[in-house]
């Protein structure tokens, strides 16, 4: 356990009967943090999020939060509160009622509850619709009402599953603002769970790359996309272009490589285990290629367009390339008035890049 690690996740496996949901996963999450689970759909999210909770015990391995061991722990008396995809709230309770659910065990006095509530609904920006029917709500307040409900008794950590699932894009990316916002103004932990990338990457100060029950990579947002660690990782966020290669030698920092559609290159590569004859991919974002009408002086691919499609602010192109199995996909801003020219099919075109911008990854 490193020291500022508020949840630290040690081990941790689940089995249903003999399926592995969750392989041995060791993470730890910093007090404050916006963390992310991402992976796509059975990949574990829901399960080592339902751990935290401890609506799920833990097959092996042990969570700590706040220092605390969790195994003995039920998920009443963990400091964690749970937000689902589904918001429950209650149809025959209103607003308020819904809001200050939590706090009738308290028993605390009224004056100090409708306190607590007037608060949350400030905090959720709902000032004033107390006194509202679930059924006069929209989706996206129902899911602010959820939060509160979830917020009220002040968590350490709150775990949000899928939260804004059920929204449609707009309201969504509304949503999203507005949880980031939240979070920041009340500074508790959040662990989010999305098989979405663009709401990972909007949202989350880290981002647990999940799929089949693990971990493949932890890192920030830009960490994540700039330099994934495995292939799996690069194609899961955002596009990626792959090159075969070969390593034909090594020296302090830069490695030689044969590639695909290239050629000869000399790539820098810090801290790899690369040697001599390892097969590897040549990685390279669709918005790192620059695309020239005439041929570049040094390395340059070079193809012919296969396919534009004009977005408007950008433009995406395929570029078939002799001797490469799949076209290259460039992504360029219009900062210049659009050329219908440019897009005809068969123009040939070359590309280049700037050096930083390739990543090299074991196949
Ligand atoms: N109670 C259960 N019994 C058996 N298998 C389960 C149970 N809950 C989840 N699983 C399985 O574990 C895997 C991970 O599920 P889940 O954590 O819900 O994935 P995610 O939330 O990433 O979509 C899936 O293959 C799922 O079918
Ligand atoms: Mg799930």
């Amino acid at each position: 356990m490193t020291d500022d690690a508020f949840i630290s996740i040690r081990n941790v496996g689940k089995s249903y009967g003999s399926f592995r949901a969750i392989e041995e996963i060791s993470l730890d999450i910093a007090h404050g943090e916006f963390f992310s689970l991402l992976g796509a759909s059975g990949c574990g999210k829901t399960t080592l999020l339902r751990m935290l909770a401890g609506f799920e015990s833990v097959s092996s391995g042990e969570i700590y939060i706040d220092g605390q061991p969790m195994s003995d722990v039920p998920p009443f008396q963990r400091p964690v509160n749970m937000v689902f995809q589904n918001y429950a709230i209650f149809p025959h309770l209103n607003v308020a009622q819904n809001i200050g659910y939590g706090l009738r065990k308290l028993k605390l006095p009224r004056a100090d509850q409708d306190r607590m509530i007037d608060e949350m609904l400030e905090l959720v920006q709902l000032t004033g619709y107390g006194k509202r029917r679930a059924h006069e709500l929209s989706g996206g307040q129902r899911q602010r009402i959820a939060l509160a409900r979830a917020l009220i008794l002040k968590p350490k950590v709150l775990l949000l599953d899928e939260p804004l699932g059920a929204l449609d894009k707009q309201l969504r990316e509304q949503m999203q603002m507005e949880l980031r916002r939240l979070q920041r103004a009340i500074g508790i932990t959040f662990v989010f769970v999305t098989h979405d990338q663009e709401e990972a990457l909007t949202l989350s100060d880290r981002i647990a790359v999940m799929s089949g029950g693990e971990v493949l990579q932890v890192d920030s947002p830009s960490g994540l996309y700039e330099a994934p660690k495995t292939r799996d990782v690069a194609s899961f966020i955002g596009n990626m272009n792959f090159l075969d290669a070969q390593v034909t030698g090594r020296v302090n920092g830069h490695a030689y490589l044969d590639v695909q559609g290239i050629g000869k290159m000399d790539i820098p590569v810090k801290g790899t285990t690369l040697t001599e004859g390892d097969k590897v991919s040549v990685a390279i974002r669709p918005e790192k290629l620059i695309l020239h009408d005439t041929a570049p002086a040094g390395d340059a691919i070079a193809g012919e367009i296969e396919l534009t499609t004009y977005l408007g602010e950008r433009s995406h192109y395929h570029v078939r390339v002799p001797g490469c199995d799949v076209p290259m996909a460039i992504s360029s801003q219009n900062s210049h008035m659009h050329d219908p020219d440019e897009a005809k099919t068969g123009r040939p075109v070359w590309l280049t890049w700037p050096n930083d911008a390739l990543i090299v990854l074991e196949r």
